[in-house]
């Protein structure tokens, strides 16, 4: 079943992304193309990630415009020429004259975020860059001013959001701007696997607890997720999420739960 798209400022991206952090050499390119074999159109990577070019490698074997590409740039880098030049050395390793989805790493107080949304407008007029977002912005001031200096929709913010955590207050925001939310750690990195809740659901539904944490953010308005996932099981069943349904009641009860 092709993993569904949410539309975001004219940005479709497929709900479901594979996270490469902590990814590298041979696993990282093996992993990638085996889950883009298998389904996965986006894949998620950083300049911070040490992986592009395993991940461009992986990628050169499928055709491009069937993919999502995202990748960030980190928070050292964030003035206007090094922003630049980080985002270019990224295009250069992924092998890619475009990718669909540029963001902020992380935010860094010490550079004017005028600068670094000037030189995302500009690889945007370049056509480097399909769209552009933000990750661990955490509050509405600072959205807020990423989409009033860009003459393009910030489309896009990358927090960590797993069953446990609450966003409430930032998805409300999204959800009212038009913001898609990319729950990064969607997993928890395993912390939620083990909770009684997923475990409990996980046998009502005949799913692993894996996909029960996961299927829950997919339902929620503007939310999309990027597992990250090695071995050939755990890729397939992130996959397998959209052709079963989970009640409300069900939804309901992991939204009260805190880690
Ligand atoms: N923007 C940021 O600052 C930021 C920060 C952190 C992460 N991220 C992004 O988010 C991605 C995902 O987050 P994450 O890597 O921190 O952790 P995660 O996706 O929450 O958890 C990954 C762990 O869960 C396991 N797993 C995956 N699917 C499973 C399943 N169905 N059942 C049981 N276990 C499963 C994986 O095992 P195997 O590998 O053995 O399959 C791995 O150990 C990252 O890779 C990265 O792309 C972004």
């Amino acid at each position: 079943m092709e993993v569904p798209v949410k539309t975001f400022s004219g940005c479709d991206v497929p709900v479901v992304g594979l996270g490469t952090w902590k990814l590298r050499g041979e696993i990282c390119e093996t992993t990638v193309r085996k889950a883009v074999g298998l389904g996965y159109r986006h894949i998620d990577t950083a300049a911070f990630y040490q992986n592009e070019s395993r991940v461009g490698d992986a990628i050169s074997h499928f055709d491009r415009e069937r993919l999502f590409i995202t990748t960030k740039v980190w928070k050292d880098k964030l003035e206007y020429s090094d922003f630049m030049a980080s985002a270019e050395r990224s295009l250069d390793r992924l092998g890619l004259d475009r990718v669909d989805l540029l963001l902020i790493h992380w935010p860094n107080p010490d550079v004017p975020l005028e600068e670094t949304i000037s030189a995302m407008n500009d690889l945007v007029d370049e056509g480097k860059v399909s769209h552009i977002g933000v990750s661990n912005f955490e509050d509405d001031e600072q959205l807020d001013l990423a989409r009033e200096l860009s003459d393009y929709p910030i489309v896009n913010d990358q927090v960590e959001y797993h069953v446990g955590k609450d966003r409430s207050e930032l998805l409300d925001y999204c959800r009212n701007k038009g913001v898609g939310l990319t729950a990064y750690s969607p997993l928890a990195q395993g912390g939620v696997l083990d909770q009684k809740v997923t475990n409990d659901l996980a046998d009502k539904y005949g799913k692993s607890p894996g996909q029960v944490a996961l299927k829950w953010l997919v339902e929620q308005e503007n939310v999309i997720a990027i597992p990250k996932a090695s071995s050939e099981d755990h890729l397939r069943e992130n996959l397998n999420l959209f052709d079963w349904e989970m009640e409300e009641e069900d939804l309901s009860t992991l939204e009260e739960v805190s880690l």
